[in-house]
């Protein structure tokens, strides 16, 4: 294996907290409590070293960020260690004054969830009434800071055919970039897989929408799409290759290749707090489980494709195949694709009104 590189980009789960209920919801099963979590100067101390490691983004999520009281403090120390910060949120609980108080901190962007493009889908994809209006409100306040703005459009099979419109709205609120991110099954998303899924014609229309979209957008907004996996001949390369670019903190300092990575049975997962950040990263079992190809299958170490998807996601194959070290189910070449078949003929067809979501509580 060639030299491993320093990571990029670091994800910090603040909290598992959080006021929506979102059926996609691709946290763990089992959420940490409150008093599990780590205190201001912990995370401080894991930004001076993410950044003495040579991590230059950092992502501030959850749950929801906004759930921490202190998350001023926490973005003020993420900027004095030289980090950019971004803070991904429903924006439910960014009242003005913490907006103030994030700016005056040195936010550098935000990354804004969008359920829905109106209050009856939003709120009731979120699992919380009025949470559209106040997604709104935050949203203007956003743009009237000048602060940079993405919005993220979570996208299945119960809003995929509003796309023009969740656009259109994104441009509206004036965000600079808009992530179509199609729902990807992990954590709690798979209880509502049959739900959610899109169909194959929905998926074929959005890829034309965002076609049209980035040219009439172009200069003004990027679009970016994140397609269904299921739908796809060929696996994502998840995290860009494990432990290669970026790395995740859990509410509790629990250091992570990725978010789903503690459903592969055998790994074990250090806490930030017992051992440095650069040992985990450079020398842990966890994060050596999987880099490179080496252990990837006769079928992916004879295809050209290797070096660039590296198999695929290490938790799919987990959840799908069984098998953490099998190319990725969602792979043409995988004898397990008929799996991915199967669950692709597995839709619900219930409208929205009634269908019966397993609601992240
Ligand atoms: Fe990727 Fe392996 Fe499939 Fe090739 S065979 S496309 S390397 S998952
Ligand atoms: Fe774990 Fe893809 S989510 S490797």
């Amino acid at each position: 294996m060639t030299a491993i590189p320093p990571p990029i980009s670091m994800l910090a789960e603040l909290t598992h907290r959080c006021p929506l209920a979102c059926p996609y919801c691709s946290n763990p099963l089992e959420l940490l409590k409150s008093d599990t979590e780590l205190p201001t100067e912990a995370w401080a101390e894991i930004f001076r070293q993410a950044a003495a490691l040579g991590v230059l983004q950092l992502h501030l999520s959850g749950g929801e960020p906004a759930a921490r009281r202190d998350l001023a403090d926490l973005v003020g120390a993420a900027r004095d260690a030289g980090l950019y910060v971004n803070l991904i949120t429903s924006g439910i609980g960014l009242t003005e004054a913490r907006l103030d108080a994030l700016e005056a901190r040195g936010l550098d962007h935000v990354q804004l969830s969008l359920q829905g493009v109106n209050a009856a889908v939003a709120d009731r994809i979120g699992g919380y009434a009025g949470g559209f209006d106040r997604k709104m409100a935050v949203a203007h306040s956003i743009a009237r800071r000048g602060l940079p703005l993405t919005v993220n459009a979570v996208m299945h099979r119960h809003n995929l055919d509003q796309l023009p419109q969740a656009i259109a709205l994104a441009a509206k609120l004036g965000a600079r970039r808009i992530e179509v991110a199609c729902v990807q099954f992990y954590g709690w998303a798979l209880k509502n897989r049959t739900a959610l899924q899109p169909s194959r014609a929905q998926v074929e229309a959005a890829k034309a929408t965002v076609e049209e979209a980035r040219d009439s957008y172009k200069g003004r907004m990027q679009i970016d799409f994140v397609p269904p996996d299921y739908y796809a001949d060929y696996p994502k390369a998840c995290m860009g290759g494990w432990g290669s670019t970026g790395l995740n903190i859990a509410p509790d300092g629990t250091v992570l290749p990725c978010h789903a990575a503690q459903t592969i049975p055998g790994l074990s997962f250090p806490k930030v707090t017992d051992l440095p950040l650069a040992d985990i990263w450079y020398r842990s079992d966890a994060f050596m489980a999987f880099r490179g190809t080496d252990y990837l299958p006769d079928i992916c170490q004879g295809c050209a494709r290797r070096d660039r998807d590296f198999g695929g996601c290490r938790c799919q194959a987990m959840a799908l195949a069984g098998d953490a070290r099998a190319a990725d189910p969602v792979c043409r070449h995988s004898p397990h694709r008929g799996l991915v078949d199967r669950l692709l003929a597995e839709a619900d067809d219930s409208p929205l009104e009634t269908v019966e979501f397993a609601y992240r509580r």
